[in-house]
């Protein structure tokens, strides 16, 4: 079993979409007995605490046919660096961010997305630019190249 956890900061946008994303690409392999797939953010905040995915991200989820079920922020534990294989975030701020709960990515897991393709960078936070679709996009993108790395 491959544990994959995708974090940001609010586990309200990016994350779960990229958990979404993830989770249909290994269906359609029919991989799914091999994997387990979730999602968590970095931040505290009791207000995103217990929400579920922020309606623009469920939008653009249904625009793009990718089948998804309801997901409530949590925060991100030291029991998640342990119980999985990868940690993937979408910007070096998620990374302070895991470091801070962590305390130190001693087994080498904590990745970011985009570094799996041959377009390294940060997945900048749709909550503020708003564009939902390049979102999708590049989380698409770092989905299939992670896929393709994970599975060969
Ligand atoms: P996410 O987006 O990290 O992609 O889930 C955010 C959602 C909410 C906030 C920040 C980022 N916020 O500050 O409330």
């Amino acid at each position: 079993m491959i544990r994959v956890l995708f974090v940001c900061l609010g586990n309200v946008c990016r994350s779960p979409m990229a958990e979404m994303i993830f989770k249909d690409i290994v269906r359609s392999n029919a991989k799914e007995k091999d994997f387990y797939i979730d999602s968590a953010g970095t931040s505290d905040e009791n207000v995103w605490n217990h929400s579920g995915i922020y309606p623009n991200t469920k939008a653009v989820l249904k625009k793009n046919n990718i089948a998804f079920t309801e997901h409530y922020a949590r925060q991100m534990t030291r029991e998640d660096y342990n119980n999985f294989d990868y940690i993937v975030y979408m910007e070096d701020y998620n990374r302070r961010g895991i470091i801070q709960i962590v305390g130190d990515d001693k087994d080498n897991k904590v990745q970011r997305l985009l570094d799996f393709t041959t377009s390294p960078q940060d997945i900048d936070d749709p909550w503020y630019h708003r564009d939902f679709d390049r979102t999708f996009r590049e989380i698409s993108y770092g989905c299939r190249s992670l896929f393709e790395k994970i599975v060969g």
